[in-house]
């Protein structure tokens, strides 16, 4: 087997500390290893790092290889309109882990591409990879701004070659370079990524799986897609362990819930249960005093009316008196009329 095949079975092998979304370079790990392992840069800059995926896979390597590489990440971390707009947490995320492994040898530069260019030198950078924003103009504007920086035989790596909508226009640009740098190759898998190696490699440089005559460069793109696929499917594992888990703690969360519900609901069964026997209590006790009220109501009215009858015997008993007392006023003042009153009783027949 040739050291080239070889060191192609080893990239079999990467396996990326960090992994994480958006998953669009993920296809892409392995062969950002293998690179950095058989190219060997000096200085490699990064154009757009987000999350970090591509940029602490060549960091990786490059201690894995152990290499001097000096490794720089340039990103406002601030995002853009194809990445999408995004908050500090991710810069904060990246930063953590730059500190934790790469600190020694790489660099987060914090600010614009064109604000970056001015602290590298003239050809000084051998490795490029460009990945901000995919318009034809701005990956354009990108490379021929950093071009000067590049070093004779420099590696410029092109992201999203392989994606034709939202504006993306890197295929047009790469479609034009090709021509112009005939040693390159394109990936097409992941959003596909180009490489070229510029025209003036030096003896010793020129990597010859670039050069147009190869006839390996579609098994070359098959297998790194192949194994990048690997680490795509690594990654949506891991996102589904971190959703399962997630799930779980929720659903734990919810049954936790749920206990303290029902424990209100039967604390609130039971109240609900001294409620209704309170009222039971207090209806009983309610239609009693009614009962008793009924009683007492139609004892009452009953002695009303007695005594109302009484009343009214009374009355006519002094009435009868009262006209007796009269008889016997004119009686007394008419002994005539009393004469004749009494000759009226004798006569009356005697019951
Ligand atoms: C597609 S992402 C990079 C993806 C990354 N290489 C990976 O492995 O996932 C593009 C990044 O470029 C950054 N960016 C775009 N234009 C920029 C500019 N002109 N200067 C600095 N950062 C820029 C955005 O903030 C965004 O984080």
């Amino acid at each position: 087997m040739s050291g080239f095949e070889n060191e192609l079975l080893k990239a079999a092998n990467f396996s990326p500390l960090s992994l994480q979304l958006p998953d669009a370079w993920c296809g892409h790990l392995p062969f950002a290893a293998w690179l950095i392992k058989s190219f060997k840069p000096k200085t490699f800059v990064e154009l757009g790092t987000h999350t970090g995926n591509s940029f602490f896979a060549f960091c990786q390597a490059a201690i894995e290889s152990q290499l001097a590489t000096k490794c720089y990440a340039v990103d406002t971390w601030q995002g853009d309109e194809h990445a999408g707009v995004y908050g500090d947490e991710i810069f904060h995320q990246v930063s953590t882990h730059h500190q934790e492994h790469y600190s020694g040898f790489a660099r987060l530069m914090r600010m614009t591409f064109d604000e970056a260019t001015s602290y590298f030198s003239d050809a000084s950078i051998d490795l490029l990879h460009i990945d901000g924003l995919h318009t034809y103009e701005a990956v354009k504007h990108d490379f021929e701004n950093w071009l000067p920086k590049l070093a004779p035989g420099s590696i410029v790596l092109f992201h999203d070659t392989n994606v034709r909508e939202r504006d993306f226009g890197v295929w047009k640009l790469w479609a034009e370079l090709q021509s112009a740098y005939p040693n390159n190759l394109e990936f097409t898998h992941s959003n596909g990524l180009g490489v070229l190696q510029l025209n003036n490699a030096p003896e010793g440089k020129r990597l010859s799986w670039l050069g147009p005559d190869y006839q390996g460069r579609r098994q070359l793109a098959d297998y790194f897609s192949a194994l990048g696929a690997k680490q795509v499917d690594r990654l949506s594992l891991e996102q589904q362990k971190i959703q399962t888990a997630y799930f779980r703690q929720s659903a734990a969360e919810l049954e936790q819930q749920l206990t303290t519900v029902h424990q209100t609901i039967s604390e609130k069964d039971a109240y609900l249960k001294t409620l209704e026997d309170a009222f039971r209590a207090k209806s009983q006790y309610l239609s009693e005093l009614e009962q008793r009220f009924h009683k007492l109501e139609a004892e009452a009215r009953e002695a009303i009316q007695a005594k109302s009858n009484q009343l009214l015997e009374l009355e006519s008993t002094l009435r009868q008196q009262a006209d007796n007392l009269e008889q016997l006023k004119r009686e007394i003042k008419n002994p005539l009329l009393l004469i004749k009153r009494k000759i009226v009783q004798s006569l009356a027949p005697k019951s």
